[in-house]
């Protein structure tokens, strides 16, 4: 029997933020015990209405704390309404009510909270500009040994960029945040770019599920991801009506390690100038580099490097494709 993994998912819903959601609801391994927002994808006020929406749907009660509206310091960008729909799930022509409930915390203090309360036992898995988890760094130092570890969809090292040559959208929407982060000392696993585009789901995947489970919460993914692949079709032709797993990749790291290949390292992210949102791996590791900011000793991060691409997909499907959804939690 696998032992169950309790997470915090901070992300920015995004419809590759739902397909992770609810892969991470439906998976028996993974409890969600918490779920923070913050802008990237959409407004942070939008991000949480759709991690609400996205849950009560489904049929599950999780809390859901508010977090960063802005960068920590980078002014902030403009959300990308053209990837993932102005609502974040492919402009959803209308919603029902939901019963659900935000935190009285901030994403940042539900965190440390969390964590402070079990020390020890939970894993964050973060989908979304770090931000939030470079606040509650702020708040608790100590956090890196209070939480069990961190898993990061952000990033990319050979694999090129998504908004610019070489930086992923994450990591550039807030590299200030991201460098804190990679440099805070955790239990670090970086998911990026050069495992999630070698993933691709075609939208029929999301149809066939659609048709499966024939409840809201489906139809409604099925509909962000049509748009979201109807984006990725003209950004990456060669793709068909498909799109990249990015996010939902970090929750398969979790629960089966083993379908990827790492390499350990220092990274650090370059926070100005035209590389700004660079994730860069120390891929040497035996050489001392004499400039500030790579001194041996620093903590190295996991980063995944290869995937076994058909294995993950045939574990998003079996999930996603299992008996985990409820009866709607809809205000009558
Ligand atoms: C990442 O950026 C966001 O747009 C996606 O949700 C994902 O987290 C991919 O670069
Ligand atoms: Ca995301």
């Amino acid at each position: 029997m696998n032992a169950t993994h309790k997470v915090i998912f901070d992300t920015d819903p995004g419809v590759d933020d739902a397909m992770a959601l609810y892969f991470a609801l439906a998976h028996p391994n993974i409890d969600v015990v918490g779920i923070t927002t913050v802008f990237g994808n959409v407004t942070v006020q939008q991000a949480t209405e759709n991690a609400l929406y996205l849950v009560g749907i489904a049929g599950y009660k999780i809390p859901v704390a508010q977090g960063a509206p802005v960068p920590l310091s980078k002014a902030a960008g403009i959300p990308p309404g053209f990837i993932h729909g102005d609502d974040g799930l492919g402009n959803l022509k209308t919603r029902s009510t939901v019963k659900g409930r935000l935190e009285k915390y901030s994403a940042a203090e539900y965190i440390v909270a969390m964590a402070r309360a079990h020390p020890g036992e939970i894993t964050l898995v973060a989908a979304a500009p770090q931000t939030n988890l470079g606040l509650a760094l702020k708040i608790e130092p100590d956090l890196p040994k209070l939480l069990k570890k961190v898993i990061l969809m952000a990033g990319t090292v050979i694999e090129p960029g998504n908004v610019s040559p070489v930086a992923e959208a994450n990591a550039w929407n807030d590299p200030d945040a991201a460098d804190l982060v990679f440099t805070a000392g955790w239990d670090l696993t970086m998911v990026g770019l050069d495992v999630t585009h070698r993933v691709v789901l075609p939208c029929h995947f999301f149809d066939a599920l659609a048709k499966k489970h024939n409840h809201l919460a489906t139809t409604t993914l099925l509909h962000a991801t049509d748009f979201y692949c109807s984006f990725y079709g003209m950004a990456r032709p060669e793709l068909g009506h498909a799109c990249f797993a990015h996010d939902v990749l970090a929750f398969v790291y979790l629960v089966a390690p083993e379908l990827f290949k790492i390499q350990e390292g220092c990274v650090r992210v370059a926070t100005a100038g035209i590389a700004n949102g660079q994730t860069m791996l120390d891929r040497h590791g035996k050489l001392s580099y004499p400039q500030p900011g790579w001194e041996p000793g620093r903590t190295p991060t996991r980063v995944c490097m290869q995937v076994d691409t058909d294995a993950c997909i045939r574990l998003i499907e079996s999930t996603l494709g299992s008996n985990w959804l409820r009866k709607p939690l809809i205000e009558e």
